[in-house]
């Protein structure tokens, strides 16, 4: 039984010494971008809410993730549990923050109660031809050209030190699902996609995925849903012919199915754009899965791991794996209480 469940992730925050150069690139990613005070460049989607997006000027660095409940209730129970105060969140929106740090000394605030903005109007889903059904008749597909219409944020992936012990930390304080559990050998979690648990309502597959990986803990991607698989491929278009660096994609994930393209940000932190992902209620239950099929696609271009000429097989990345969580365990369990 955890403390509460939250209903979405709100925002990211990082750090960036150019506020102009981060704004261009967000623009250019499909975000809104607007000033706050005191150095601090805000960006949003268009499902209303007040921010998803946040950069300090500083040394590039993420600075934590925003989660979202339904009420300022949760946020005292949250509170009482951790032992923090709530408090006013001085932020776009405004409403009330509890602030909690994670296992790995990540920052995270849970907020409730800020202020939406209406929805920006979504253009009219096209219906799509198919050997199977022709819904489109006597009209053309004309698309404009642009970035993508990003309309929120639907995850961010953290690397973590011990998947088990951020696990039960997440799940606990938020009442996480896990939907797919990674293993890198039978038996050996190394991480899992975790949804939030919204009773019957279908959520996305994950809104958390934790990743215990050989290169040890930090910020992996933050994720944003775009409008459609067109606007995707046209937003795709639009970040190449600005030059901007691109990560992985287009492509389709097999956990999760979705149509996924990874971009880098001036400074190197990964944004995603995605559409179509599956939904989830919480009687849909958990899986186990492989490191291929984190790793692997439906279709479109292998990870940048399996990529070059001598790429690793996706069994010799999971032995690895493997033995980086077993030695991690191993260090965890000694005597000395030593921490690996
Ligand atoms: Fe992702």
């Amino acid at each position: 039984m955890s403390i509460i469940k939250i209903e979405d992730i709100a925002f990211v925050r990082f750090a960036a010494p150019d506020l102009d150069e981060m704004r261009s690139f967000l623009t250019q990613f499909g975000l809104d971008c607007f000033d706050g005070q005191g150095d601090r460049l805000y960006a949003k989607g268009r499902d209303g809410a007040p921010f998803v997006h946040s950069t300090q000027h500083g040394d590039p660095a993420f600075r934590g993730l925003g989660l979202r409940v339904q009420s300022v209730q949760d946020l005292q129970l949250l509170a009482a549990a951790e032992g923090v105060a709530v408090k006013d969140f001085a932020a776009p929106g405004g409403g009330k923050v509890v602030r909690l740090t994670d296992p790995d000394g990540v920052s995270v605030e849970v907020v409730a109660r800020q202020t939406f903005d209406a929805p920006q109007p979504l253009a009219e889903d096209i219906p799509r031809n198919s050997a199977a059904g022709r819904p489109r008749q006597r009209a053309a597909v004309r698309l404009a050209g642009g970035p993508a219409h990003v309309i929120r944020l639907g995850h961010c992936v953290l690397n973590v030190s011990d998947f088990q012990m951020s696990e039960r930390w997440y799940k606990q304080c938020f009442g996480f699902i896990t939907s797919d559990e990674i293993e890198a050998r039978p038996g050996t979690a190394m991480g899992a996609f975790m949804r939030c648990d919204r009773g019957d309502l279908p959520t996305d597959h994950h809104t958390l995925f934790l990743a215990q990986l050989p290169s040890g803990k930090g910020f992996n991607h933050a994720a944003f849903e775009v409008a459609s698989f067109d606007d995707l491929m046209l937003g795709h278009n639009h970040l190449k012919s600005a030059k901007r660096a691109p990560a992985w994609g287009v492509g389709r994930h097999i956990l999760g199915s979705q149509i996924f393209d990874y971009w880098k940000d001036p400074w190197g932190h990964e944004l995603e754009h995605w559409t179509d992902g599956d939904l989830f209620s919480a009687a849909d239950g958990s899986n186990k899965a492989t490191v291929q099929d984190l790793l692997a696609v439906q279709w479109g271009p292998p990870h940048p791991m399996f990529a070059g000429k001598f790429a690793p097989s996706p069994n010799v990345v999971g032995f690895i794996m493997m033995l980086s969580v077993r030695i991690k365990r191993l260090f965890r369990r000694s005597p000395q209480g030593a921490t690996a």
